[in-house]
């Protein structure tokens, strides 16, 4: 998934075994600001802190593993995206990524907007004050309460996934005597450049409604007619982890394509576009990410010259950031249990944790970064592989990446950019307790969601 697929010339290992892996970093006690959240460095001792506090402070007081959140870097990226899209646009949080309270609380005071997608996020973010009109409800199989809670707290907007849905938001909404605002989510057609399991807008999957055949223009034909909606506009999300623009510019490009033939069969220009989430962030340092500004200007352009040359209002744009707010902001702290040299192969380090909270590596081959972080060394790099403690041989964090050659047991490893789709799809696998987020700030460490307990897992089992 990162793009960092280079083979590593043969420079501290006589024979190195065949892997996606680059060259070990000059410096392996450099942590590649690019990869590491904002905040992050190493103290005189080498020991690397972030938000003033050290990691070994942070380990004694909270246990490993832990994900550990930089507040200050969290809210500049949310400030970020708001600032390059200005005010005449909207930025939605996708809370799939990664949510809890305090992260509601840090977007509703940093400007932002949220896309939450099921009613376990509807009430975290309607617990934690985000207004009602702010949020945006999604899913392609959203069940009739969850469709009534949303309607009944007044959400800014239902996005629309199927035919089916068209008729069971309009009948909830009128039924309570509203009209609902919605959108309508297509399927433009292009192709992402990404894993086959984070791809949405190809036709071939179960988001959206294909624009090919005429099938989106019937789903607004359909949905403009019932009086418990109010089509505000059209949704478009093209994949996750895209690093290539051009894909959201077909997809403007297609989008706005639909809003003119809106306008020519209904005398309707809709006001709104939505183009997603899904920019890609540097998992390791081979990526290189766009920066808000870059996206938003390259994005309201294209959309602002196919709507003159279409002579359309240019609709007001939201788009749905999640990995790129968050990710980078949080690594995982592990400790390590095991260090295990395989003769001409490579180097196995476990640590106490693994696939229950990081899936990405098992599901989709992600590539992640890795460091010594409770001290630095001169050690010679060896190649690792970095794997947790469940019963399974796929139970891979780090598939390849090199620490130094010294590494022992109770040293602690910290993996980054972790934010993102970690602790939101961590499980209880083997019955793992999944680790608490701390958050960060100016010195001070705070836990946002707390360590799961046996107690937790027990209660659960009624028996
Ligand atoms: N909007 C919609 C409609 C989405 O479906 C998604 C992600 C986003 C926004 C946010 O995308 P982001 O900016 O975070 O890439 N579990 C996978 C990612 C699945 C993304 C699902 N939808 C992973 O760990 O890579």
């Amino acid at each position: 998934m990162s793009r960092s697929a280079h083979p590593a010339g043969p420079r501290h290992a006589d024979v190195l075994p065949e892997g996606h892996y680059s060259a070990p970093a000059d410096d392996l006690n450099a942590l590649d600001p690019k990869v590491w959240a904002h905040t992050v460095g190493r103290d005189a001792d080498g020991v690397v802190t972030v938000g003033g506090i050290a990691v070994t402070q942070l380990a004694e007081e909270y246990g490993t593993p832990a994900y550990i959140l930089d507040e200050a870097d969290f809210r500049d990226r949310a400030r970020a995206w708001r600032t390059a899209f200005g005010n005449d646009a909207d930025v939605f949080y996708a809370g799939k990524a990664f949510l809890s309270r305090a992260v509601v609380r840090w977007l509703h005071e940093e400007g932002l907007n949220l896309d939450v997608c099921s009613a376990g996020e509807l009430a975290t973010a309607l617990s934690a004050g985000m207004p009602a009109e702010r949020i945006a409800f999604h899913g392609n199989n959203k069940s009739p309460e969850e469709i009534e809670r949303a309607v009944r707290a007044g959400v800014g907007r239902i996005v629309i996934d199927s035919f089916q849905e068209i008729v069971r938001v309009a009948h909830i909404a009128q039924s309570l005597g509203r009209r609902q605002p919605v959108q309508i989510r297509i399927t433009v057609g292009v192709e992402a450049h990404t894993h086959e399991f984070i791809a949405t807008a190809h036709e071939d999957q179960k988001f959206g409604i294909p624009l090919a055949g005429g099938q989106a223009a019937e789903a607004v034909r359909r949905a403009l007619q019932l009086d418990g909606l109010e089509v505000i506009g059209i949704h478009s999300h093209i994949g996750s982890q895209i690093f290539d623009m051009s894909g959201f510019e077909v997809a403007a490009h297609r989008v706005v394509g639909l809003l003119k033939d809106i306008r020519d069969e209904h005398g309707v220009e809709l006001p709104e576009i939505d183009l997603g989430g899904g920019l890609g962030i540097a998992y390791t340092s081979a990526d290189d990410p766009r920066e808000p500004h870059e996206i938003a200007k390259a994005l309201t352009e294209i959309v602002t010259r196919e709507c003159e040359s279409a002579r359309l209002r240019t609709p007001r744009i939201s788009v749905e950031p999640g990995r790129a707010i968050v990710g980078p902001t949080a690594f995982t702290l592990y400790e390590v249990g095991t260090v295990k040299p395989l003769d001409g192969l490579r180097t196995y380090v476990s640590v106490d944790g693994g696939m229950s909270d990081n899936i990405r590596t098992a599901l989709y081959d992600a590539e992640y970064s890795v460091a010594l972080v409770s001290r630095t060394s001169d050690a010679e790099p060896m190649l690792v592989r970095v794997v947790g403690k469940h019963c399974e041989s796929g139970d891979i964090v780090v598939k390849d990446a090199f620490l130094p050659g010294d590494l022992a047991p109770g040293d602690l490893v910290a993996v980054a950019a972790t934010g993102a789709y970690c602790r939101s799809m961590a499980s209880n696998y083997n019955h793992a307790l999944r680790p608490p987020v701390v958050a960060v700030r100016d010195g001070a460490a705070r836990v946002i969601v707390r360590r799961e307990t046996e107690d937790d897992l027990l209660r659960l089992d009624v028996g």
